[in-house]
C-alpha cells in the first residue's frame, strides 16, 4: 500500500496521505506526493488536484525520527514537493481535515488555496524544538496572514483553531467536508480560469506594515526569548518576508533554519521532547495494563492547589466535584476559579464560551456521599498527615470501589496515607505544581502498594490533562523538591561567603531561569520556606544558613509584605541595602571573610548539588532515568528547556565537573554533599548517563 493514494473525483485528482499515526512527511510521503502531482499534471482528464490526509490529520510535519537519524535527507525533499506545486498549471487545493503542523502546514500554504474543517488546527511549532520553519513557512504565513499574526503564531508555536485561521487569511474556507469543498473549489477555479494564487507572491498584507512593528516586537520578547536562538531568527525571517523579495526571504529563512538545527539548543530541546515521551514508559508495565477511564473526578480542598487541579480537569472536559470543609472556604475557592477564567477571557487565551463550559463542569459536592460518581479523587487539603489520613478514611468509604484515591501531598509518605484505606493498591500521589492549571508537570508518586493499573491510570491522566507526567518513588520531597533542597541551601551559603541576592539571581536568570532562587523565595514567602525547612530533619554534620531565619525575623516575608531579599514597589524588585547589612552580619557572626565570588562558581555551586542529588535519586530508583529528572525540572521548576534539564546540561559539560564541585563542598557541608557514587563511577571513565549499570 502506498502512503499517498491517488484517485480522481469528477476530473479532480485527490492525493491522500496515509502514513499513520500523524502522516509525517517521511521520504515515501514526499516521493508519493511528487509522483501524484506529476500524474495529475500529465493526465489531460484532470483539471485540478486536492491534497489531503487520513488519520484525522493533514500532516503533523517532518518525520522526527528521520531527522534524528542525523543522515542527510533523501530527495525528493520538501522543497522539491513545493517546487512541483508552484510550477503546476492546474489549481491545487489543500483540504485540512485535521491538524496541519510544521512541514505539513508549509505544504498546505504552498498550494493555491486551502479548505479547512471547523475542528482542524494549524500551526508552525518548530520554535518548541529550537528550530524555525525551514520550508518557506515564515514567508508564506506572513504573506497570507500579515506580520502581526505571523510574529505571534510562529514565535509562540501554538496551534491555531480553524476559525482563527480563516479570520487571519491562512485558509480560504471552512467546511464540514473539507475534501468535498476542496474538490469543488479546484473544479470551479479551473472552469473559471482563475489565476493561480501563490502565497509567496501575495503582497496585500505586507504593503503597509506598521512602522516600528518589528522593533517593538523584539522588545516585547526580550525577556521571554532571552538566550534563545530560534525566536530571534523567526522575527528576522518574518521581517524579511515583508521587506524583501521572496527569494531573498527564503534564503534568510533557510540560513536561520540551518543555524538553529545545528545548535546545541535544538539538541537540548530534542532531548526534552524524547525524554517526555520516554517518561511515560514504566518498566514492567506494558500495554496489556489498561488505564482506567477517567470520566469524572473529585477534588478535596478548594485552596490554592485544589482550585487549580479542578480547573485542570475542567479544561480537559472532565466534570469535577469540589469538596471543602467550610462553606466560606468553598465560596472563596469558587470565586478564585471564576476570577481565573475571567482573566483568561480578558487576556484572550480562552474564548468566553470555552471558559463558561469549563466553569460549568466544576460543581461543589455537598457531602462525601456525592463523591461516589468520581473515577478519581485528588486530595489537596492542608499538608498534615493526620488530616490526610482522616480524609482518606472517609474517601475510602464514600468513593466507588474502583475509584483511585490520589493525594497532592508535596512531602508526606504515600504509604502512611494509603494505610488509612482498605485499598492501598488504588492510592497514589499526583503531585501538581502551582498554579496547577498552568504548570505542565505532573509528578506521580508510587506507593509501595500502588497497582500497575493505578500507575498506568495516573500516567495516562497526565496526557489527558495536557501535562508531562513523570513517575517518582516515595521519599521525602520525591524527585523535584528533594533536589531543590540542595539548591536553596547553597544559595544562602553563597550569600554568607560574599555573594549578593542580585548577583545570584542575575547569574541564574542569565542562565535561563525565569527567576533566580532568592526572587523565587520572596514570591513563595520566606515564612513558608522557613516552615518547610523546620519540618525537615537535618543530619548532625549539616547546618542551615541562619540567613532565612533572620530575614523572616526582620519581617521580610517576601512580596506579600513588600520586602524580603529585595524591596518591592508593585511587582518590581529593588535592591535593599538593609538586606546586605543583614547578610554581612551573618558572615561576621560565622567568622567568614566575605570574598568576591565569580559568576561561574555561583552557577556551578547551585546546579551541581542539584545534579548530584539527581544521581542519587536515579541510583535509588526514585527516578526511573536521568531524562525523567530533566522533564521534572524543565516543566516544574523553570529550568530552561533549551539547556535540556539539569542532568543533560551536566552531561554536556562533563560529569566530572560535578564531582569536583562536590568534593570541594563536602568537607564544610556534610556527608550528603559528597559526590554521589554513581557520578563518581561515571566520571572516572568520562562516561555519560547511558553508561550507568542497570
Ligand atoms: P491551601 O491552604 O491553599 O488549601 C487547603 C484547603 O483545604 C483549604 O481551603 C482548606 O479549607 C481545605 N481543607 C482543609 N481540611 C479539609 C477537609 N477535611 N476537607 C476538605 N477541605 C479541607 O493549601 P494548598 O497550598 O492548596 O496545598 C494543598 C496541598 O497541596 C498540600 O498537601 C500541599 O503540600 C500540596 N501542594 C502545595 C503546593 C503549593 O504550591 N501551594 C504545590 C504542590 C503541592
Amino acid at each position: 500500500m502506498s502512503v499517498v493514494s491517488y484517485r480522481t473525483a469528477g476530473g479532480v485528482a485527490v492525493l491522500t496521505i496515509d502514513n499513520p499515526p500523524v502522516n509525517a512527511l517521511s521520504h515515501a510521503v514526499r516521493a508519493g506526493l511528487v509522483e501524484g502531482l506529476e500524474r495529475a499534471a500529465g493526465d489531460a482528464a484532470v483539471v485540478a488536484a486536492v491534497l489531503c490526509g487520513t488519520n484525522a490529520c493533514f500532516s503533523a510535519g517532518a518525520d522526527i525520527e528521520e531527522i534524528a537519524s542525523g543522515l542527510a535527507l533523501q530527495a525528493p525533499l520538501l522543497a522539491d514537493v513545493q517546487a512541483r506545486i508552484e510550477a503546476a498549471r492546474k489549481p491545487i487545493v489543500a483540504a485540512l481535515e485535521g491538524t496541519a503542523l510544521g512541514g505539513g502546514l508549509e505544504i498546505a500554504l504552498t498550494c493555491h488555496w486551502r479548505t479547512c474543517a471547523p475542528t482542524a488546527r494549524v500551526g508552525l511549532p518548530e520554535v518548541k524544538l529550537g528550530l524555525i520553519p525551514g520550508a518557506g513557512g515564515t514567508l508564506r504565513f506572513t504573506r497570507l496572514a500579515g506580520p502581526e499574526s505571523a510574529l505571534e503564531a510562529i514565535t509562540g508555536g501554538a496551534q491555531i483553531p480553524a476559525a482563527r485561521a480563516l479570520e487571519v487569511g491562512l485558509v480560504d474556507a471552512l467546511a464540514e467536508d473539507a475534501v468535498a469543498a476542496a474538490i469543488e473549489l479546484g473544479r470551479q477555479a479551473a472552469a473559471d480560469g482563475r489565476p493561480l494564487r501563490l502565497a509567496r507572491d501575495c503582497g496585500d498584507r505586507i504593503r503597509s506594515v506598521r512602522p516600528g512593528l518589528f522593533a517593538e516586537f523584539r522588545r516585547n520578547i526580550t525577556r521571554r526569548a532571552r538566550g534563545q536562538l530560534a525566536p530571534w531568527r523567526i522575527v528576522d525571517s518574518i521581517e524579511a518576508a515583508c521587506m524583501q523579495p521572496p527569494e531573498a526571504a527564503l534564503a534568510l529563512e533557510r540560513a536561520g533554519f540551518v543555524a538553529c538545527r545545528d545548535s546545541p539548543q535544538h539538541q537540548a530541546l530534542r532531548h526534552v521532547f524524547f525524554a517526555e515521551r520516554e517518561a511515560r514508559r514504566i518498566p514492567g508495565i506494558g500495554a496489556e495494563v489498561k488505564p482506567l477511564p477517567v470520566r469524572s473526578a473529585a477534588v478535596i480542598g478548594a485552596g490554592t492547589m485544589g482550585t487549580g487541579i479542578a480547573m485542570s480537569f475542567a479544561n480537559a472536559g472532565i466534570p469535577v466535584l469540589l469538596r471543602e470543609a467550610a462553606p466560606d472556604a468553598l465560596e472563596r475557592g469558587l470565586a478564585q476559579v471564576r476570577s481565573q477564567y475571567d482573566g483568561s477571557v480578558k487576556r484572550g487565551s480562552l474564548t468566553r464560551e470555552r471558559a463558561a463550559a469549563a466553569l460549568a463542569l466544576i460543581r461543589p459536592a455537598s457531602d462525601y456521599a456525592a463523591l461516589g460518581s468520581a473515577d478519581i479523587v485528588v486530595e489537596a487539603v492542608f499538608e498534615d498527615l493526620r488530616l490526610k489520613q482522616e480524609v482518606f478514611g472517609l474517601l475510602d468509604r464514600a468513593a466507588a470501589p474502583a475509584a483511585i484515591l490520589a493525594t497532592n501531598t508535596s512531602s508526606l509518605d504515600i504509604d502512611a496515607i494509603a494505610a488509612a484505606t482498605s485499598r492501598p493498591e488504588q492510592v497514589v500521589g499526583t503531585h501538581f505544581f502551582s498554579p496547577a492549571h498552568v504548570m505542565k508537570l505532573l509528578e506521580n508518586v508510587r506507593g509501595s502498594r500502588s497497582s500497575p493499573q493505578t500507575l498506568a491510570t495516573v500516567m495516562a491522566l497526565g496526557r489527558t490533562l495536557g501535562k508531562a507526567a513523570v513517575l517518582a518513588g516515595n521519599c521525602d520531597g520525591f524527585i523535584g523538591n528533594r533536589m531543590l533542597m540542595f539548591y536553596g541551601a547553597e544559595a544562602e551559603f553563597l550569600l554568607e561567603e560574599g555573594a549578593t541576592p542580585e548577583q545570584i539571581d542575575r547569574v541564574m536568570e542569565d542562565f535561563g531561569f525565569a527567576m533566580g532562587p532568592l526572587a523565587v523565595r520572596d514570591l513563595a514567602g520566606n515564612d513558608v520556606g522557613l516552615l518547610i525547612r523546620k519540618g525537615r530533619k537535618l543530619p548532625a554534620d549539616e547546618r542551615w544558613s541562619p540567613i532565612l531565619e533572620r530575614v523572616v525575623a526582620a519581617g521580610r516575608l517576601g512580596q506579600k509584605t513588600g520586602k524580603g531579599f529585595y524591596r518591592y514597589e508593585g511587582r518590581s524588585r529593588i535592591s535593599d541595602p538593609e538586606v546586605l547589612t543583614l547578610i554581612e552580619a551573618v558572615s561576621r557572626d560565622l567568622g567568614l571573610k566575605r570574598r568576591s565570588i565569580p559568576d561561574q562558581e555561583i552557577l556551578e555551586r547551585l546546579l551541581h548539588p542539584l545534579v548530584n542529588e539527581g544521581a542519587r535519586i536515579v541510583d535509588e530508583g526514585i527516578a526511573l532515568r536521568p531524562g525523567d529528572i530533566d522533564v521534572v525540572y524543565v516543566n516544574g521548576y523553570g529550568f530552561p528547556a533549551y539547556k535540556g534539564g539539569p542532568m543533560y546540561w551536566a552531561e554536556q559539560a562533563g560529569l566530572e565537573r560535578v564531582v569536583e564541585t562536590m568534593r570541594r563542598l563536602a568537607p564544610t557541608h556534610g556527608a550528603r554533599w559528597r559526590p554521589a557514587p554513581l557520578l563518581e563511577r561515571l566520571a572516572a571513565t568520562g562516561a555519560g548517563w547511558d553508561a550507568r549499570a542497570r
